[in-house]
Formats: structure tokens, C-alpha cells, sequence
């Protein structure tokens, strides 16, 4: 039994091997060129997969999660609003709060880096394995309505 190239990455698809794919044709070249045998090269198709998956299982965690940009914490311009309390910013970014089931509320006029903040942490979150919904309030309300709506209000 032979597939094609074609083939085999609609198979590898369905087997959710996505990594492979990627450097299928790549690999393919290689034997071909006699670079490397089979098993060289399956060796190399494997770590390919496993080299893409924590990444690719983190972006998903960023598409799901709603963050419109990302706002690294390290990027934070601790210059740009004087005011901000930055010990209280820095222990919210241990996360703690989160295994406290406590929450976290930023309050200040327009423009003072509350939202940039909330990513920033929100961020921080995806990268530690939380599953994470950012949601301006606008929007969440409007999520909320529909939901009533479609009687799925609880999820
Ligand atoms: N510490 C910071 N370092 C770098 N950029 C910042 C910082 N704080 C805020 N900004 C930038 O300034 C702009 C305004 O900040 P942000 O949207 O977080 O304000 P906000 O307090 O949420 O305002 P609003 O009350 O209008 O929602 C954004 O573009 C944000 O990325
Ligand atoms: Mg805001």
C-alpha cells in the first residue's frame, strides 16, 4: 500500500500530528538525497512533533483564551504610570491569587494601564497552563444576553 504525499498528511491530520506535517515534505527530500536512512529520519519526524506540541497546545490556550495582544509582563514600562503599585502588581503575578481563589480588581481613571496590566497577568497565566477568558465588560455583557437568550446562560 502506497499514499501519496497528500495523502499521508490528510492521515497524519487526522492522527493530529500537525508537527510532522510541517517538515514532511522537508524529511522526505532528505532521504531522497540520501542525507539520511529511514530511521533517521522517522527519528527526526518524531521530534519534530514533539518539538511543536507544547507550543502549539500554548498558542491554543491564547486563541481560546480571547487576549487581544500579548503584553508580556517583563515588557512592562514600570515608568508609564508612577502610581502604579507595583509590589501589589509583582505578588499578582505569583498567581497565587489565582490558587486562593481570590480575585484581583484594578481600579483607576481611563488610560492609567489597567487593562495592559490584566493581559499582562492574563498572559502570564496561559503560559503557567491556566485556562484563561479575557473579556472586556462590554462584551462580556453582551455574551451574557445572548446566552439568556439561547437558555445557555449557565455556560
Ligand atoms: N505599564 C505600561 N507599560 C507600557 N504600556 C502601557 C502601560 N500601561 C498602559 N500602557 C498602554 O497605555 C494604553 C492605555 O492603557 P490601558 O488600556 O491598560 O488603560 P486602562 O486603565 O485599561 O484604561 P480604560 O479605563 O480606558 O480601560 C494602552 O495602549 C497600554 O498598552
Ligand atoms: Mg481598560
Amino acid at each position: 500500500m502506497s499514499m501519496s504525499l497528500t495523502e499521508l498528511e490528510r492521515a497524519l491530520k487526522s492522527l493530529r500530528l500537525s508537527g510532522m506535517i510541517a517538515t514532511l515534505e522537508a524529511r522526505a527530500l532528505q532521504v531522497a538525497h540520501h542525507e539520511m536512512d529511514f530511521v533517521e529520519a522517522f527519528a527526526c519526524l518524531v521530534q519534530d512533533e514533539l518539538d511543536r506540541r507544547p507550543s502549539s497546545l500554548l498558542e491554543r490556550r491564547f486563541s481560546q483564551s480571547g487576549l487581544p495582544e500579548r503584553k508580556d509582563l517583563k515588557d512592562l514600562d514600570w515608568g508609564y504610570n508612577p502610581r502604579l503599585p507595583k509590589r501589589a502588581m509583582l505578588e499578582l503575578a505569583t498567581l497565587k491569587f489565582i490558587e486562593a481563589r481570590e480575585d484581583a480588581l484594578f481600579i483607576g481613571p481611563p488610560g492609567v494601564g489597567k487593562s495592559h496590566c490584566a493581559k499582562a497577568l492574563a498572559q502570564l497565566a496561559v503560559q503557567r497552563g491556566y485556562k484563561v477568558l479575557y473579556r472586556e465588560a462590554h462584551q462580556l455583557i453582551d455574551e451574557i444576553h445572548e446566552a439568556r437568550e439561547l437558555g445557555a446562560l449557565r455556560k
